[in-house]
């Protein structure tokens, strides 16, 4: 059934365990994340952005969503907007059926530019107004994705700021936190703490001093009652990235959020977790293996099945890492 951001989340705060929302743009990972919610007896956020309505179309992404609703009627499902850029992408997002929406703005309606703090609580507390009529979650999100190793804006894919950022700008300030949050009556409050979106968040494996945990801590005694969100939280698996370059990939060495400590998030708030790269890089190294043992092979079902099977993995993983299994 599908069920807003809140109703997942407060059941999460409640039982103490994250829930990991999968980015979504076509049919497999689709099914690849409810069978995996399904054999774990997990909640699942399936979350699209812009670039994941226009490349499906709403239509198609309202149906798929609302398939696996049927399908799988035992499992509580969320449908939310990731990165709405505006109040108008909000608002189409609920007329197509979203039961929750992520209002960004952090960054100006160009998705690029960051937002004074005065334009991010007025459009959000703007969106959060209209969706709570209709029962419709709103997260919004304060501070912008960000290296600290470099000290720039996230830049992959053309999210976000390209350019150097104020190093303020790339950790959430807590007393903003709890005053933006005040004023926007938000669901859930997505953090910036040094994360970004992609496969190359870090040079090296992360630690205190370029991924700030400390500031969830921070916030969370502020704001205790509030839900948490940790962006570009792929993991990046050192595994998924040899296999995806022995068979023909060339990923340059990277790193990601390691998973212990996202759990460590858990334990201090975070009850959301964003999760796409993951995703992507299980289902190309599976297809990418496919196609370089079976050159005959051109069925699309005998490399998606497998990319199916290597999504599935993965979101089991996160499901059971997360505490999230056997609270469906
Ligand atoms: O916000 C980032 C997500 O990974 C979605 O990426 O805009 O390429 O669909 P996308
Ligand atoms: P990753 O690129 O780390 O998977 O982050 C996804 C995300 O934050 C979507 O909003
Ligand atoms: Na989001
Ligand atoms: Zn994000």
């Amino acid at each position: 059934a599908l069920v807003s951001l809140r109703q997942i989340l407060d059941h999460a705060a409640e039982h103490s365990y994250g829930v990991p929302a999968f980015n979504v743009n076509n049919m497999e990972q689709v099914l690849s994340i409810m069978n995996a919610a399904q054999k774990t007896d997990s909640p699942v956020i399936l979350q699209a952005s812009r670039g994941a309505r226009s490349y499906a179309g709403d239509i198609m992404i309202k149906h798929m969503i609302q398939a696996v609703a049927e399908m799988y009627p035992d499992i509580p499902v969320v449908m939310h907007q990731d990165h709405g850029n505006a109040m108008n992408t909000c608002l189409s997002a609920m007329a197509n059926g979203f039961s929750s929406v992520m209002m960004d703005g952090s960054l100006e309606e160009d998705a690029k530019t960051p937002a004074s703090y005065e334009y991010n609580c007025a459009v959000t507390g703007k969106v959060a107004e209209a969706a709570h009529m209709i029962g419709v979650s709103v997260e919004g999100e304060l501070g912008c994705l960000g290296s600290l190793e470099t000290g720039k804006g996230d830049k992959e894919d053309g999210h976000g700021f390209e350019g150097e950022l104020d190093h303020s700008m790339l950790l959430t300030d807590p007393a903003e936190a709890a005053d933006f949050v005040a004023k926007t009556k938000v669901d859930a409050l997505a953090v910036a703490i040094g994360t970004s979106h992609g496969a190359y968040k870090f040079t090296r494996e992360p630690t205190g001093d370029i991924l700030a945990m400390n500031v969830i801590k921070e916030i969370n005694k502020r704001l205790p009652d509030t839900h948490l969100v940790m962006h570009g939280s792929s993991s990046v698996p050192q595994d998924l990235q040899e296999m995806i370059n022995e068979y023909g990939g060339e990923m340059p060495k990277t790193y990601g959020v390691p998973v212990s400590e996202i759990v460590e998030g858990i334990k201090n708030g975070v009850r959301k977790v964003n999760i796409d790269t993951d995703c992507r890089m299980a289902i190309t190294a599976a297809i990418r293996k496919v196609l370089a043992e079976k050159k005959a092979e051109f069925d699309p079902r005998k490399y998606l099945k497998p990319s199916m099977e290597a999504m599935q993995k993965i979101c089991e993983d996160r499901y059971e890492a997360f505490g999230t299994a056997g609270q469906a």
